[in-house]
């Protein structure tokens, strides 16, 4: 697919007995940057639900939908929080067809994507990647490579989709977040999904949880407690007529609303919000 071998070498710091979110997600997008382990975990989720794959490229299509979107209001620099590994169409191949030169800084602390990030960043230095904890926002928000690219006057994208689900409650992922959009300018924007348990069948909840066990750990929230992620924040409308709302995000920037909801939607609740002047 992309020349890669079916099993790729393990990188320092990478444990191929355990599997890790990055490279079961990477396995379920069609990626080769994974091991049999991640590909195990995978299959025991798809078991409880077929929806395994649209629920991914839901995810997918709405970060690049949320990124894209910014980029048209003239976002011209990104911080990609919890990005994962190399996939087809990554955030700076996104923004840059609409701002050319536009910047990205992808954040992950998985070490696999440090690893693999010069197969896809961009040659000409307008991307990096910092391979950091976001439950560690002062090292991530004074990292040389983030002030590099990033002016922190200028209003920017902050991306933290799929990502705080991996977020336990006694490490604050409400403050994390607020503490990230509270350094960027006023007039940046945050793009948020994250897995929910609401309406879900209980056993496909429960098997993602004891998957997930074997590395960080998942935890599923209510649209509610994911809606609180957005406190202090103007959250835009979903799609044109909309208002304002946290809403399963296959309709997050939907065409056609009412043909985009599929069941892997429904596996998330996301929205995306603006930083006012005053907050
Ligand atoms: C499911 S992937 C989402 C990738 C991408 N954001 C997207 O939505 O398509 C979650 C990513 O978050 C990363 N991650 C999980 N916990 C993290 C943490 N505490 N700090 C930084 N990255 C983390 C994982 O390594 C993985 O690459």
């Amino acid at each position: 697919m992309r020349g890669m071998p079916d099993t790729p070498r393990v990188p320092p710091g990478v444990d191929p007995s355990r599997p890790s979110p990055a490279r079961i997600y990477d396995y379920v997008l069609g990626g080769t940057y994974n091991f049999p382990v991640d590909r195990e975990a995978a299959e025991r989720i798809r078991a409880q639900s077929p929806d395994l794959t649209d629920a991914a490229w839901v995810n997918r299509a709405f970060h690049q939908r949320a990124a894209r979107w910014m980029a048209a209001r003239g976002i011209r620099q990104f911080i990609d929080i919890g990005s994962g590994l190399p996939t087809r169409s990554n955030t700076h191949g996104v923004v840059q067809e609409a701002i050319p030169g536009a910047r990205v800084v992808y954040v992950d602390n998985d070490p696999m994507v440090g690893a693999y990030a010069s197969e896809f960043l961009a040659a000409d230095g307008t991307t990096a990647v910092i391979t950091a904890d976001l439950r560690e926002p002062d090292t991530v928000l004074t990292a040389p490579a983030l002030h590099a690219l990033i002016d922190f006057g200028e209003p920017a994208g902050l991306l933290m989709t799929a990502v705080l689900h991996f977020v336990a409650d006694d490490a604050d992922p409400w403050g994390l977040a607020a503490q990230y959009a509270d350094a960027l300018a006023p007039g940046s924007y945050l793009a948020l999904s994250h897995i929910t348990h609401e309406g879900l069948p209980p056993r496909l909840v429960e098997e993602g949880m004891q998957v997930y066990r074997q590395s960080s750990g998942v935890y599923p929230r209510s649209r509610e407690q994911i809606a609180r992620f957005f406190s202090g924040l103007e959250l835009q409308p979903p799609y044109p007529d909309a208002e304002p709302a946290v809403t399963h995000i296959g309709l997050w920037g939907a065409e056609a609303p009412e043909l985009a909801d599929s069941d892997g939607s429904h596996w998330w609740f996301g929205g995306v919000a603006r930083r006012p002047a005053s907050a």
